[in-house]
């Protein structure tokens, strides 16, 4: 697999007759082959690189510093991680009034796959001494969307941006 196949296999997804379970079948291909796709994957050593974006999908390589969370977040599309590198955490909320409550938590190891429906709220972390690097694959154009983001620490949503998004991220507790 190339960068160039990845987004035409992942923009194919999007008008496949179940797109959801053609862009998990995509992502289960990327991560088993995990050790490849981070031999060309653009981006290494940055937080978050866009690797395409317009329309549709959205395509995100997510590398997350050791022992670090990121707040709650919803997407309004449905999306799918493969998880490249070391391993995710991803805590799951539900909204009550302004503020979210824990309902869930995942994780997931290089080479396993989570996808997540259009109504997920989410909190994506890594909790182990290395950092993680995945795929994030996002059914149609993140950026477009007004979407909503979670101070945990106030119990307050805002609109998301990604400044906001990377001034509420935390260490989280060694495990
Ligand atoms: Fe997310």
């Amino acid at each position: 697999m190339t960068l160039t196949e990845l987004v035409q296999d992942a923009r194919r997804a999007t008008t496949a007759p179940d797109p959801i379970a053609a862009l998990r079948r995509l992502q289960e291909l990327v991560a088993d082959s995990a050790g490849d796709v981070l031999s060309w994957l653009p981006g290494g050593g940055s937080d978050e690189q866009v690797l395409y974006a317009e329309p549709a999908p959205t395509l995100l390589r997510v590398e997350i510093p050791p022992r670090t969370e990121y707040p709650p977040h919803d997407h309004l599309i449905p999306a799918c991680v493969a998880v490249l590198h070391g391993r995710e955490t991803n805590t799951f909320y539900r909204a009550e009034g302004p503020a979210v409550i824990p309902v869930a938590e995942i994780e997931t190891a290089a080479g396993g796959v989570l996808p997540m429906d259009e109504h997920v709220i989410h909190a994506v972390g890594n909790r182990t001494a290395g950092r993680s690097i995945a795929l994030h694959l996002y059914l149609g154009d993140l950026f477009e969307l007004s979407r909503k983001i979670w101070d945990l620490r106030t119990d307050t949503c805002a609109a998301y941006t990604d400044e906001r998004y990377f001034a509420l991220s935390h260490i989280t507790e060694p495990v």
